[in-house]
């Protein structure tokens, strides 16, 4: 008996990014250092049922103590040629009136580590937390936090300026806005809309003031955002009180604090405030983007603002169910963002996945979408995965686990995921290939390559 089997030709392809494509990881100074016992978040953690099952942060994944170094050393094996990191303000500025001159010397160290493994920095210089003494004279809601954070801005840029020229004041105002004056699962845990646009207002004015700082100290600097974008569709397409719904929680989450810095207006939390700019606010802008929702007006949900959220069906949830693979959504913030005329840098894209199962599929989904407006000369200059190694991810602990290497808070030890090797192919070659989809996630050829 004869068989014929005919073999079906699969489609090959490689797509490339541009020359000098940046390649890397993105981490922030709370969540990685660890012993960070000077800030509003050390003492929130003290707070039974802040976090989940009153884990602590300790010592995250003890870079201050030195572990950065291995760190570096596996981003640098893989391939990566950047590298996002934030300063810790508390360190540099432990009291109101004093500076730690032995921090910076720190962090000059590990910059300089990072250069010697050809890994250029991003440096966020507020990445969710601030000093103590600044939160109990009421940080983001006292206006002298403006002040405050441009002579940190100025110390740290003084300091580091050898080191680098990109720059992030401050990361995800609207993030911060919402978990820590509406959500109240960030310090100080209100639940405020008026506290949530004073807080919103303060950042905008301390960024704008913190870009012609840092241009003042650093000309050729680049100053740029890191917005943290959420994809939103209406749950009914046809139905136009989800329609409306959906452009005001755009317009609220994605917009208001980038049109603010471009237009000098803010527009958020049922209140609106004009600002004095004079000229360029942002060099760049920084997406961090997750995830995204279908949403739903409902009258039944007052305490959410009438409406209701849902991933949309038929999509991979992760491991908690905090993120779903939605790559179209970065599709989406990609597009918005081309209307600020800005330079794109994808400044965190990642998934909790414990067990590295989605990850794989996550990564080269998102990038695909990254390399597909890349090549209609959308001008995205760089990709950095949330995260290098598993660390504390803020109220949710250490239950979520982002890392491209699991680590093992108690002992320290990290474990390389298949993830990390996709990702170091593709740093290593600038370019996803059909092969290493093949390699990495065959189940999704046909996707990436219809037939
Ligand atoms: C934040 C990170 C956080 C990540 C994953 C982002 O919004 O900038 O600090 O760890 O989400 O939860």
């Amino acid at each position: 008996m004869f068989r014929i089997v005919i073999n079906k030709i699969m489609p090959s392809a490689t797509f490339h990014f541009p020359t000098g494509f940046l390649w890397g990881t993105s981490t922030s100074a709370y969540q990685v250092e660890g012993n960070n016992s000077n800030t509003n978040w050390n003492q929130w953690e003290d707070i039974p049922g802040k976090i989940f099952e009153n884990q602590k942060s300790g010592k995250a994944c003890d870079w201050w103590a030195g572990r950065w170094k291995e760190d570096m050393d596996r981003a640098n094996a893989t391939h990566q040629n950047a590298h996002r990191l934030s300063i810790e303000w508390s360190r540099i500025q432990p009291e109101i009136n004093r500076w730690d001159e032995s921090s910076l010397d720190h962090y000059r160290e590990i910059l300089q580590g990072l250069r010697d493994r050809g890994i250029s920095p991003i440096i966020t210089l507020h990445h969710f937390t601030e000093p103590m003494w600044l939160s109990e004279i009421g940080g983001w809601e006292n206006d002298d936090i403006i002040l405050f954070f441009d002579h940190y801005v100025a110390k740290v840029v003084e300091g580091l300026k050898e080191y680098c020229n990109y720059w992030i004041p401050i990361n995800e105002p609207n993030v911060l806005a919402h978990q820590a004056y509406i959500e109240a699962n960030f310090p100080p845990g209100k639940r405020s809309l008026k506290s949530a646009f004073k807080a919103l207002s303060n950042m905008v004015k301390a960024h704008i003031c913190a870009y012609s700082t840092i241009h003042r100290i650093q000309p050729l600097s680049r100053v740029g955002t890191a917005i943290n974008y959420r994809a939103f569709w209406p749950e009914n397409k046809y139905n136009p009180l989800d329609q409306f719904m959906t452009k005001t929680l755009h317009q609220q989450y994605n917009d208001a604090y980038i049109n603010a810095l471009r237009m000098g207006k803010l527009n958020f939390a049922f209140k609106k405030e004009k600002f004095t700019k004079t000229g360029s606010t942002f060099d760049f802008l920084g997406l961090n983007y997750y995830s995204g929702d279908e949403v739903k007006f409902n009258l039944l949900k007052p305490k959410d603002f009438f409406h209701q959220r849902t991933f949309p069906k038929l999509t991979e949830i992760s491991e908690n169910g905090f993120i779903a693979n939605i790559p179209s959504g970065l599709e989406n913030a990609i597009h918005w963002a081309t209307k600020y005329n800005r330079p794109i840098i994808i400044t965190e894209n990642g998934i909790e996945d414990s067990k590295d199962q989605l990850r794989p599929q996550y990564i080269i989904e998102h990038i695909h979408k990254i390399w597909r407006a890349a090549n209609l000369s959308v001008p995205i200059k760089g990709y950095f995965h949330w995260t290098l190694a598993d660390n504390f991810e803020w109220e949710r602990g250490w239950s979520q686990r982002f890392g491209l290497w699991k680590l093992d808070v108690v002992d320290q030890t990290r474990i390389k995921t298949k993830s990390a090797d996709l990702f170091s192919q593709i740093c290593k070659t600038n370019s996803l290939s059909s092969e290493t989809i093949n390699r990495f996630c065959p189940q999704i050829y046909s996707k990436i390559f219809p037939e």
